[in-house]
């Protein structure tokens, strides 16, 4: 579980953003009225199942949505300057590319098999900076180092190297530039589970050495709450719950959440059935007029097919010392719900 972090400044800051695709079948709403920031030094995992809006919040965030798709609703502001608004208006790209460094999903794939690690870094450094080949080497030969990887691979062909390497390679070249904010879209998915643990560990370390921030985009709300201090739960669009990962950890209050903990293997229970959410993710996903999560809930009442909750703090058990914006959820039970599983009502 991440430690204690010190908040200072506010570095990514996202408001209200909807974004929407352009299909054949209309408009799908594929995130909805988003917001929550990044803040300097922070390990932030955001996690959701497939198709909640993940990478499309990310694509915004990076300026680099489909063509279909199309800002209808927020801001994002980057180190206090609005970087992007409605329209995909790109306000401050130059300030944004270098501090911020994104490894999209299934980047793996996309490193150049045929052409030399240090080159490809030299492509991206010419893109952005003035640096000769020699200090690119340099630089890489210092991310190489603190991913695990031997310096004088650098001019390696990235076919020589396994998945892993590979992932970490893609970790090295989105790092050597020294943005202030790493955004990593599944940076784990497809390899095996001690190559993720490395990949993981790796990450945490980096975190810690450059004083990075990391927004980290994964399935697996264990890696969140092994590696990440703050947590975004995303489903259908929406933000349901995010907060201090030990208070959401502790207090995991919306049936979503609840359900995805409860998924996992508890090393205290191993005999324990694991639990599996039934039915299937909202085929139209968006803001509805009524919770999205409804309709798959245990903890269903009729209220809950009325109305659209939005994120509000978690009232219980708020100690002295909590921030109270530290916790929040949107589900209208959300005081309720943890009580209910203690007291055994399901
Ligand atoms: N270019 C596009 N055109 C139309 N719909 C799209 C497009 N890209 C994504 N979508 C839809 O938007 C929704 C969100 O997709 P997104 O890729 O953001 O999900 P995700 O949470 O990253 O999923 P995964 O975990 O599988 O990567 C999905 O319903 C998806 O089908
Ligand atoms: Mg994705």
């Amino acid at each position: 579980m991440g430690g204690a972090i010190n908040m200072s400044d506010t570095l990514l800051d996202v408001r209200n953003l909807t974004v929407k695709y352009k299909t054949s079948n209309g408009m799908l709403t594929a995130v909805s009225n988003a917001s929550f920031t990044v803040e300097e030094g922070q390990f932030l995992g955001l996690v959701g199942e497939s198709g909640c809006g993940k990478s499309t919040l990310v694509k915004t965030i990076m300026g680099a949505l489909d063509n279909n798709g199309k800002i209808t609703d927020g801001k994002i502001y980057f180190q206090g300057n609005k970087i992007i608004d409605a329209n995909n208006e790109l306000t401050n790209e130059k300030g944004k590319w270098t501090d911020i460094s994104w490894i999209p999903q299934a980047a793996m794939n996309s490193l150049d098999p045929i052409e030399r690690i240090n080159k490809q870094a030299y492509t991206i450094a010419k893109a952005h900076t003035d640096l000769s080949q020699t200090q690119v080497d340099e630089k890489l030969k210092e991310m190489f180092d603190i991913v695990g990887i031997p310096k004088n691979r650098i001019t390696d062909y990235p076919h020589q190297f396994s998945g892993g390497m590979k992932q970490r390679t893609l970790i090295a070249l989105s790092l050597f530039l020294e943005p202030s904010l790493l955004i990593a879209d599944e940076p784990t998915t497809g390899l095996d589970v001690i190559m993720q643990d490395q990949v993981i560990n790796y990450l945490e370390e980096i975190q810690d050495e450059l004083n990075l921030s990391v927004l980290i985009i994964t399935h697996d709300i264990s890696v969140v709450f092994e590696m990440c201090d703050w947590i975004a739960v995303m489903h259908s669009g929406q933000l349901v719950e995010e907060g201090h990962i030990e208070r959401v950890y502790d207090q995991t209050s919306h049936p979503y959440s609840i359900l995805l903990q409860e998924s996992l293997p508890d090393l205290r229970h191993p005999d324990q059935e694991l639990k599996v959410i039934e039915g299937d993710p909202p085929q139209n996903i968006g803001r509805m007029n009524y919770c999205s999560f409804a309709n798959r809930c245990p903890w269903e009442i009729e209220e809950c097919t009325a109305v659209s909750p939005s994120l509000e703090t978690v009232s219980s058990n708020v100690e002295e010392d909590d921030e109270q914006h530290d916790h929040n959820v949107a589900c209208i039970r959300k005081d309720t719900v943890r009580s209910e599983i203690h007291g055994g009502e399901r």
